[in-house]
């Protein structure tokens, strides 16, 4: 379970990683008995930095509660059910994750679960603007590039908008870039690192080929096909399930993955993960890129680095559909 971390810190970190490393943290998961939010819960009760995880859903979290409560690891397991009892899932949390919504299938794009999913992320936000305004805040729902924007503007409206602490979670196209990258050219998975900005969703999801470590050369032929991977992978899963969700273990990872990063982040260490943040470095009010984590949320933003003129296309190709995807979430937040 810890591999990945090993790994990755290994390339974005001077120091090493302690697999018996302690802290005091409680994580909230909002949607936890939900297709990712049940494998997140395992991989959280898993992990020595979590001392508390807070289980909340609509339904079925007594049974899921229960059963991740019976594994013999540190953290202490409490499962909440229904509105009345999300406050006090979210006492005390350092970091809320939040996976609740609805997933897509076949033949939607993640921008048609707006309509039900912005409702939904508004009101587990607002809740945590009241209860837990410091806590770092880890959106999962789509679509992304919308509900961070809905979870900045909630937050502003409670008066406790920190925008270093507020990140939209798209740990998930790294993750698939590493993998893509790491098959085709025979490299060890655990070594390679591509940065992935922009935003989640289609041509917004915008891998930067040319920025992989190791450093490695591509064709263009190449370069076109893993970048149309890379986007479309979330539709590929979604096609392969076939109208029964969409990614949920590959997401659980990914979602872990960050969460851990921040935890770790929390107690000092030197963490980089690429994240849907609040920026001013592209002409857009939100943007993904490699963030350099620390204890109060994102330390540095690293920009997009130099881009090649496929990438900075790329870039210009998609800033549209983002600029909308985020007008949409803020217009929702108006209305
Ligand atoms: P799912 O339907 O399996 O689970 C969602 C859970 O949310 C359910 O248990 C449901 O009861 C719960 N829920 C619904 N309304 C709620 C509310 N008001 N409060 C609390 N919980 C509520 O879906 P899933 O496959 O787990 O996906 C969840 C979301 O994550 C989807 O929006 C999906 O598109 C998104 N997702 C994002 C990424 C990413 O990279 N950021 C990757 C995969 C999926
Ligand atoms: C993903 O990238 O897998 C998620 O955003 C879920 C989806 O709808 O594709």
């Amino acid at each position: 379970m810890l591999r990945f971390q090993v790994g990755r810190l290994a390339s974005c970190s001077s120091r090493a990683f302690s697999t018996t490393s302690k802290a005091n943290a409680k994580v909230a998961l909002l949607g936890a008995s939900g297709g990712i939010g049940q494998p997140m819960g395992l991989l959280l009760k898993q992990s020595p930095l979590v001392t508390e995880l807070a289980l909340y859903d609509i339904v079925n979290t007594p049974g899921v509660a229960a059963d991740l409560s019976h594994i013999n690891t540190r953290a202490e397991v409490t499962g909440f059910q229904g509105s009345e009892q999300l406050a006090l899932a979210l006492a005390g949390a350092q970091v809320v994750a939040i996976p609740a919504g609805l997933p897509r299938k076949p033949g939607m794009t993640r921008d048609d679960l707006f309509n039900t999913n912005a409702s939904i992320v508004k009101q587990l936000t607002e809740e945590a603007a009241k209860v837990c305004p410091d806590a770092m805040i880890c959106i999962i729902s789509n679509p992304v590039n919308s509900t961070v924007p809905i979870t900045s503007e909630v937050f502003k409206k409670a008066g406790v908008y920190n925008p270093r602490k507020i990140f939209g979670v798209t740990t998930l196209d790294i993750v698939r870039a590493n993998t893509f990258v790491a098959k085709l050219k025979g490299l060890n998975v655990d070594d390679v690192n591509v940065p992935v900005i922009c935003g989640h969703s289609g041509v917004t999801i915008i891998p930067l080929l040319s920025q992989t470590t190791p450093s490695v050369s591509f064709s263009q032929d190449d370069i076109e096909k893993l970048t149309q991977r890379i986007q479309n992978a979330g539709t590929e899963v979604v096609d392969a399930k076939a109208g029964t969700g969409s990614a949920t273990l590959s997401m659980a990872y990914a979602g872990a993955r960050f969460v851990y990063s921040l935890l770790e982040a929390m107690k000092g260490k030197d963490v980089v993960e690429c994240a849907y943040v609040k920026s001013d470095v592209a002409d857009s009010p939100y943007f993904a890129t490699p963030i350099r984590l620390g204890p109060n949320g994102i330390e540095e933003n690293l920009g997009t680095g130099k881009l090649s003129d496929y990438e900075q296309q790329k870039l210009q190709e998609a800033m549209t559909e983002l600029q909308a995807n985020i007008a949409k979430g803020e217009n929702f937040m108006k209305s």
